[in-house]
């Protein structure tokens, strides 16, 4: 059917044509948003999830709620190369600049950007804030990041609080900040809840986060809810199938229907792909049984060439093996310990290098002490169709 009305869109961070099954998480942002507008405290949200479920398409869903609701919201991804202390002071600068367009917080949102310019220079970021340098010194300048941190979002949200608004901050890809900002952030945040002022940090990233904030500050369970997003339920699957597709005027036959909704698993990326070559092999205005299996061939080569093979070539010869013998354990966590011996290792001490470099590439998390999982829906299956161990020791 015609290219041009295709509605589905797998991509990264791109919008699905209809955002299902995602309730429970919009509302706990907007009570969460509701609460501070009220003044009362209220945990923030890590949103936690493999790749392409959703996270990234979430959190701009959260920007357009706060957008709406009147607050200032700002959005940025984190990489291996971010610093925690100019992401957040760009943010807050961005934020105090929009702010100052208020009257009655212009005052306000001077000093606030001059104990910015103090945050910058003690954390040496190079963020040149055009404003004169004449607040009291000790606020946001004593080289503790947590603390500086703290101080800088109370200022931003006594400002916000003052013109009647709010501010959140949107982090994409936590896991990648380093365990010193991370660790920073959450005391951060701590700092900054006492006072239960309108402004928050909401962030997505792979599922070891909690395990993560956990490690580096025992408080932050107390800071943070952990939502945990994965394959859609199965009614919210149909609905991201065929809803795009009846607004077309096009019909996915039953059985071709439930075929889409194993192939999927019901993971939104491949939702998205497998919508949009069914959609390419339907005739008709109608999807059947015919066109999801000449789909299912393309989607596979597909998802083979785009998004399972690019990461496994980031890693080396070493970690393919590695990635291998998890993939001879089955599905699911396995115990580090299982993994080490299906490559004939005595001791995990001997793959501990190869297993933590996969860990910061992101190829794989660890969901509990001793255990690993890759962080890439089916990558399990990818791995024993195209790439076995034995494969790759023969290499
Ligand atoms: N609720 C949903 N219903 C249907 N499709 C969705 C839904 N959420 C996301 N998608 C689709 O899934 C794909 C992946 O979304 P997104 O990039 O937000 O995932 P992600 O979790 O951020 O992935 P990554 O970890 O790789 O960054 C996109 O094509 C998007 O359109
Ligand atoms: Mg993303």
């Amino acid at each position: 059917m015609d290219a041009l009305r295709n509605p589905y869109t797998p991509g990264a961070g791109t919008p699905p044509p209809a955002l299902t099954g995602r309730d429970p998480e919009l509302e706990q942002f907007n009570l969460l948003l509701g609460r501070l507008e009220a003044g009362r405290p209220e945990q923030s949200l890590l949103i936690t999830g493999l790749r392409g479920v959703g996270k990234t398409v979430l959190l701009d869903a959260f920007e357009g709620i706060a957008i709406e609701r009147g607050w200032y919201a700002s959005f940025t991804e984190i990489t291996s190369d971010t610093r925690l202390a100019k992401v957040i002071a760009t943010m807050a600068r961005e934020a105090l600049l929009d702010l100052r367009r208020i009257e009655r917080v212009k005052e306000a949102a001077r000093r606030a950007l001059a104990i910015l310019k103090a945050f910058t220079i003690s954390t040496g970021i190079g963020l040149e804030i055009r404003v004169e340098l004449d607040v009291e010194e000790g606020i946001a300048d004593s080289g503790d990041l947590g603390r500086d941190l703290g101080d800088l979002l109370t200022v931003v949200g006594e400002v916000a609080i003052e013109g009647g608004r709010g501010v959140v901050f949107l982090l994409d890809e936590v896991q990648y900040l380093g365990r010193r900002d991370f660790e920073a952030l959450i005391a951060g945040m701590h700092r900054a809840s006492r006072r239960s002022l309108p402004i928050t940090v909401v962030g997505a990233g792979l599922p070891m986060l909690p395990r993560l904030a956990g490690e580096a500050k025992s408080y932050a369970e107390r800071l943070f809810v952990f939502p945990h997003i994965g394959a859609l339920s199965d009614e919210a699957a149909r609905v991201a199938l065929v809803e795009p597709a009846a607004e077309e005027g096009v019909t996915i036959e039953p059985e071709a229907l439930e075929r889409m909704l194993a192939y999927t698993g019901r993971y939104p990326y491949f939702i998205q792909q497998y919508g949009k070559h069914a959609w390419l092999t339907g005739k008709n205005d109608v999807i059947d049984v015919d066109a999801v299996e000449r789909a299912h061939e393309l989607v596979r080569s597909v998802l083979d060439a785009d998004f399972f093979h690019v990461r496994f070539e980031r890693a080396t010869a070493l970690e393919q093996r590695y990635l291998a013998a998890m993939a001879t354990l089955g599905d699911g966590p396995r115990s580090s310990g299982d993994v080490t011996r299906a490559l004939g290792y005595a001791s995990t001490t001997e793959t501990g290098t190869i297993r933590d470099s996969l860990i910061k590439k992101g190829l794989i998390y660890s969901p509990r002490h001793g255990e690993v999982d890759f962080t890439v829906p089916l990558f399990g299956d990818f791995m024993r169709r195209r790439h076995t161990l034995e494969g790759l020791a023969a290499d």
